[in-house]
Formats: structure tokens, C-alpha cells, sequence
């Protein structure tokens, strides 16, 4: 079965949509077959940053009864699969979000990790189900620690399971909140601590993705450690040219 990873957030804006795809490709650097799907249907943008150009059909055509979910997966970098969601100001509604529910479980078992990029606050919950895995991103402020809490309970309410938080544009500011209080907060652990980094926006302006296009930045080491942590194989960044030999691996 696929195992499902769903990215939320409290807050909008704290980086689920960069961590999702970043995460996928790092995924898929270890050998992973990965999908991402844009679950955010009414402000869809992972499409974008994984340079994916006006797909022609997407998720909503899927919701919509016209299309199978198979007819809809895109080829993304480093062979991660794209699921875009389609732009759409009608959003969710009771009856589409069951069978987004339903049509998550119909991903191709070819794919091992499903990576979901949730929709920000309450409508997260439209994507959650029992048996994912849920990583909470926040920013090491209050506000967003406390709303990070609320969607924890959520996500709990809906029965998934909640992995961890990742701490992310961490500048290590002493006004900032520490890994040990967004734990004690939110009562999960810190699964890693992503800076705020230029190379994340940099790597924007070149439509590329961080961990491709800036393999040695501190926020890709990171996301690799992520990757790694989550499917317990070990990681040595081992200094220049790790990413390179890496993909060397497993591409023969
Ligand atoms: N670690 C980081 N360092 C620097 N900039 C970052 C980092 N992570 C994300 N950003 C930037 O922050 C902005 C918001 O990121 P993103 O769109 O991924 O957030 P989101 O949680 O998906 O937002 P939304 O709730 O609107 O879907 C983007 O401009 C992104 O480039
Ligand atoms: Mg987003």
C-alpha cells in the first residue's frame, strides 16, 4: 500500500507547498517512487514550483468524474509524479471532498510515498484520513505554534497520525520560539529545522527546486536528513558532491 505523508500547517504561508515538493525529489534521491499532489484546490501553486507549464487536466477533472486518477499524473524532476490540483474558486465542498478522499486511495501501487500538499487551517482536514502519516509545519513564532496545535488536534481528530513538526525559516533569533518549546507545545517532536534560506527563493527565480539546484545549501542538507529520517536509512552528507554520487547510485 502507499504510504501516504501528508504536509499541513496551522498558518498559511509557513512553507508546506516548498517543503512538500523539496521533500518529494529528496524522497525520490533515495530511490523512492514518489507522487506529489496538490490538494490545495483553491490556491494551487505546486505545480509551479515543480515546473509543471498549464497542465492541460488535473485533480479537479478527477473530482469532477471526468478523468481517472491515472490520467492526471504528470512527470515531475528526478522522476517524481505531479498530481496538479487545477485552479478552482469553487474549492471543496462536502460532496467533492469525499471523493477526494476516495480518489487518494486509488493512487497506482507502483507509488510508494505519497506526498500531499495540504491546503493551509481547517480545510486540511478534507485530505486527512486514517492511516497517514501528518507533518505540521510551523514557524518558530507563537501564533503559528498555537495554530500548528490546533491543526495537530485535527489532524488527530480525523485519525491520522501525526509524525512530527518541522520548524521552518528558522533564523536562530533569540526572539524566536526554541525546538524544545514548539515540542513541549505542541507535545510531538521537532523532525528537523529548516533556516531560512536564499538559496529556497533563489532556486524560484530559476524555476528549480532547492535540493536540485543547491545541493550544498544548509536547507537542502536538512530536507535530505528529513527524507532520510522518514524512511530510516542513514545519511551522511559527506561535503561536496554527495547529491551527485547519490543519483549516480540510483540511476544504474
Ligand atoms: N526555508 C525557507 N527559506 C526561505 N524562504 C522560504 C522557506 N520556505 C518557504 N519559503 C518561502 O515562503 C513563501 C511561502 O512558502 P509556501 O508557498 O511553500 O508556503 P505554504 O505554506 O504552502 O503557503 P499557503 O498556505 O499559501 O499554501 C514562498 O515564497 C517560499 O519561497
Ligand atoms: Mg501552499
Amino acid at each position: 500500500m502507499t504510504r501516504v505523508i501528508v504536509v499541513a500547517s496551522g498558518k498559511g504561508g509557513v512553507g508546506k507547498t516548498t517543503i512538500a515538493a523539496n521533500l518529494a525529489v529528496a524522497l525520490s534521491l533515495f530511490g523512492k517512487k514518489v507522487a506529489v499532489v496538490d490538494a490545495d484546490i483553491v490556491m494551487a501553486n505546486l505545480e509551479i514550483i515543480m515546473g509543471l507549464k498549464n497542465p492541460p487536466v488535473a485533480l479537479i477533472d478527477v473530482l469532477k468524474g471526468r478523468l481517472e486518477v491515472e490520467d492526471v499524473i504528470y512527470e515531475g524532476p528526478e522522476g517524481v509524479k505531479i498530481i496538479p490540483a487545477g485552479i478552482t474558486l469553487d474549492g471543496f465542498n462536502e460532496e467533492n471532498m469525499e471523493t477526494l478522499k476516495t480518489l487518494l486511495k486509488e493512487i497506482p501501487a507502483y507509488i510508494e510515498i505519497l506526498v500531499i500538499d495540504a491546503p493551509a487551517g481547517r480545510d486540511a482536514t478534507m485530505v486527512m484520513d486514517r492511516g497517514q502519516e501528518v507533518i505540521i509545519v510551523t514557524v518558530p513564532q507563537v501564533s503559528s505554534v498555537s495554530d500548528a496545535l490546533k491543526m495537530k488536534i485535527l489532524a488527530e481528530r480525523m485519525g491520522a497520525e501525526v509524525t512530527g513538526a518541522v520548524i521552518n525559516m528558522a533564523r536562530g533569533r533569540k526572539y524566536e520560539l526554541t525546538a524544545e518549546e514548539i515540542e513541549n507545545t505542541l507535545d510531538t517532536s521537532v523532525i528537523a529545522v529548516l533556516p531560512d534560506d536564499e538559496a529556497v527563493k533563489e532556486a524560484l527565480a530559476y524555476e528549480m527546486l532547492y535540493v536540485l539546484k543547491y545541493p550544498e545549501a544548509r536547507v537542502t542538507r536538512e530536507t535530505l536528513s528529513l527524507a532520510a529520517n522518514l524512511i530510516g536509512v542513514t545519511y551522511n552528507p559527506e561535503g561536496r558532491g554527495f547529491l551527485h554520487r547519490l543519483r549516480r547510485f540510483f540511476t544504474h
